[in-house]
């Protein structure tokens, strides 16, 4: 449960990086396949290289979607209806590969952001994309 202080903290880290967004996805995959190389089973057709054209695309698209969640936290379900759809029925990307894009996304995050992703921060991000891997988790039987 995001409580109203953690959503403050959740809009201000998203705006601090509003400058370099793209870049932050690029790093978070780059930085997935290469610490959990099992990631890169689900992109057989991917040119996985540091910095490909096809990572950096991606990773915009990955951004872009945490974009949406960031800006509808009261209705998380909703908003990332179709691509729980999408990660469930079609691409059926194994659950715990969310956490581990998680942790990517954070480790990430804080070298962009250094000493502002404090502690507080910290906290209140984990839980989004907590809240976020459950959702995209939610449609699995
Ligand atoms: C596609 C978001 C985690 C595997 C996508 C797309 C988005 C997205 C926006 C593009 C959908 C479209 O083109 O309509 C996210 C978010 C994640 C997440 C927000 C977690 C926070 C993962 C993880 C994996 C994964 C952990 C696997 C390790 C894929 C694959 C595609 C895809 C294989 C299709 C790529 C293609 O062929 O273009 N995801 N994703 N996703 N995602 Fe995720």
């Amino acid at each position: 449960m995001l409580t109203a202080e953690d959503k403050k903290l959740i809009a201000q880290v998203w705006d601090k990086v509003q400058g370099c967004q793209e870049d932050v996805g690029t790093e978070t995959l780059t930085r997935m396949f290469v610490t959990y190389p099992q990631t890169k089973t689900y992109f057989p057709h991917f040119d996985l290289s540091p910095g490909s054209d096809q990572v950096h695309g991606h990773g915009k698209k990955v951004v872009d979607a945490l974009g949406t969640a960031v800006k509808s936290l009261d209705n998380l379900s909703q908003a990332l209806s179709e691509l729980s759809n999408l990660h469930a029925y079609n691409l059926r990307v194994d659950p715990v590969n969310f956490k581990l894009l998680g942790q990517c996304l954070q480790v990430v995050l804080a070298t962009h952001l250094t000493k502002d992703y404090t502690p507080e921060i910290h906290a209140a991000f984990d839980k989004f994309l907590s809240a976020v891997a459950a959702v995209l988790a939610e449609k699995y039987r």
